[in-house]
């Protein structure tokens, strides 16, 4: 399959985002997903970009037949004051029909050539309980549960908590 994977740029929003509910959906939270185009260009493509995108796209006559952008990385660095930089993985995704060919394992080359690069000193991510495809996939290339072995709980404080922990605003 001759494809290749790029940065993203402005015009691929659409794309980011059809993918982005295709990975809700095979999580089954497609209904979670709020946000929209404008906000996945401003927050990408802005002067500080929140988040950054490696698309795969496919070269050739296959690109006439459907979508050329078939999967995805999106992710952003984060700091751990322990260790240092990391890549934090936000969403990988490849279309059902794509999967199997390489394209996913190319994609997570590309972002180890780039942690490297940028001295990271790992790459981050979060798998649902139940994606067990996923988390075999991983630990083939070598992941560690940390919340099996370490024991730690991923939290949030939601919008409404933000709000009641916020300064009042002013009169
Ligand atoms: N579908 C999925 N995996 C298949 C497959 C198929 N039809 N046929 C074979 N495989 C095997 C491959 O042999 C390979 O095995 P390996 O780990 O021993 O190398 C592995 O599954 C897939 O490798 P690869 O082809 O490099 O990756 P991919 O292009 O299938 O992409 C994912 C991997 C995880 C991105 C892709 O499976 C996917 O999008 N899954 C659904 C979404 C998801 O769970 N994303 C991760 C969220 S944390």
């Amino acid at each position: 399959m001759d494809f290749i994977l790029r940065k993203a740029e402005p015009r691929d929003v659409s794309d980011i985002l059809r993918l982005v509910k295709d990975l809700a959906k095979y999580e089954d939270m497609e209904k979670q997903v709020m946000l929209t185009e404008k906000e996945l260009l401003e927050d990408g493509f802005g002067d500080t970009p929140f988040y950054h995108c490696i698309i795969a796209e496919i070269q050739g006559e296959r690109r006439t037949d459907g979508q050329p952008v078939v999967g995805f990385a999106m992710y952003y660095f984060t700091y751990d004051p322990w260790v240092g930089k990391q890549l934090y993985l936000e969403e990988f995704y490849v279309m059902e029909q794509y999967r199997g060919l390489g394209l996913g394992s190319r994609l997570l080359r590309h972002l180890s050539d780039l942690a490297i690069t940028m001295r990271c000193s790992g790459m981050m991510f979060v798998v649902a309980e139940n994606n067990e495809p996923s988390i075999q996939f991983y630990k083939r290339r070598g992941a560690e549960d940390l919340s099996q072995e370490e024991g730690w709980r991923l939290f949030r404080f939601d919008k409404d908590s933000l709000v009641k922990m916020a300064a009042p605003a002013e009169e």
